[in-house]
């Protein structure tokens, strides 16, 4: 399973990037507010920077709601860098950009998506990524992991290539859940992500494996 951090913040990127387990970023208009980046050039610039930062994937999101507009937006996300995946809202224009984009050759992260149909929908489409939001699902007393799952019977069932990026992950049992259901890519958050390595039982144990050694090397 592949690991992306959902960020835009460059510090918690780097600091995956450091533990050795990052795969790609997704990032979105909000997560991008949250940094105080504002302004086309900016936006640009920092999509940059993350690419700087890491080897794999990097998702950018379209603002525009429209064909065209999608298509101009896109096309200059995926001039950036090769890395740059162009995320598009799964709306009706948004299928149809997702289309054109696949033919084209760049790379498409199809987003907010609540339900297996519309994961069916892009799939056709040919996204590269689909993003069903679990954590959006639970907010609502709906559980996100069934979604998981009924996607991935669908994409087995017509060995469909579009990989499932669990997103909207919100606790490390999230992401725990999405491994045993097979999602192909979860991108967390940085605190999901190293809640992982967390065991008081390894915290104990280590604790005395060193007042061991440290008894015995007085
Ligand atoms: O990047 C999309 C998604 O991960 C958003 O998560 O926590 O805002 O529902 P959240």
């Amino acid at each position: 399973m592949k690991f992306f951090i959902d960020t835009a913040n460059l510090d918690q990127i780097k600091e995956a990037q450091d533990l050795g387990i990052l795969d790609g970023v997704t990032t979105n208009p909000s997560l991008m507010a949250k940094e105080g980046i504002t302004g086309k050039d900016n936006i640009l610039q920092h999509y940059k920077d993350i690419c700087e930062l890491v080897d794999g994937d990097v998702s950018a999101e379209v603002i525009s709601t429209d064909f065209d507009g999608m298509l101009k937006e896109g096309e200059e996300l995926a001039a950036l860098n090769e890395q740059i995946v162009v995320k598009v809202p799964m709306i009706k224009e948004g299928i149809k950009a997702i289309n054109y984009f696949s033919n084209k050759g760049i790379k498409t992260n199809c987003t907010l998506v609540f339900s297996s149909g519309q994961a069916l929908l892009a799939a056709k489409a040919g996204a590269t990524y689909v993003s069903p939001f679990i954590g959006r699902l639970d907010d609502i007393s709906t559980d996100g992991m069934n979604l998981i799952e009924d996607i991935r019977t669908i994409y087995d069932n017509y060995m469909f290539d579009t990989e499932i990026l669990a997103a909207s992950v919100r606790h490390p049992m999230h992401i725990n859940q999405c491994a045993l259901m097979g999602a192909d890519v979860v991108t967390a958050p940085l605190s999901a992500i190293t809640a992982l390595l967390n065991h008081p039982l390894t915290t104990s144990g280590l604790e005395k494996f060193l007042a061991d050694y440290n008894k015995g090397n007085k």
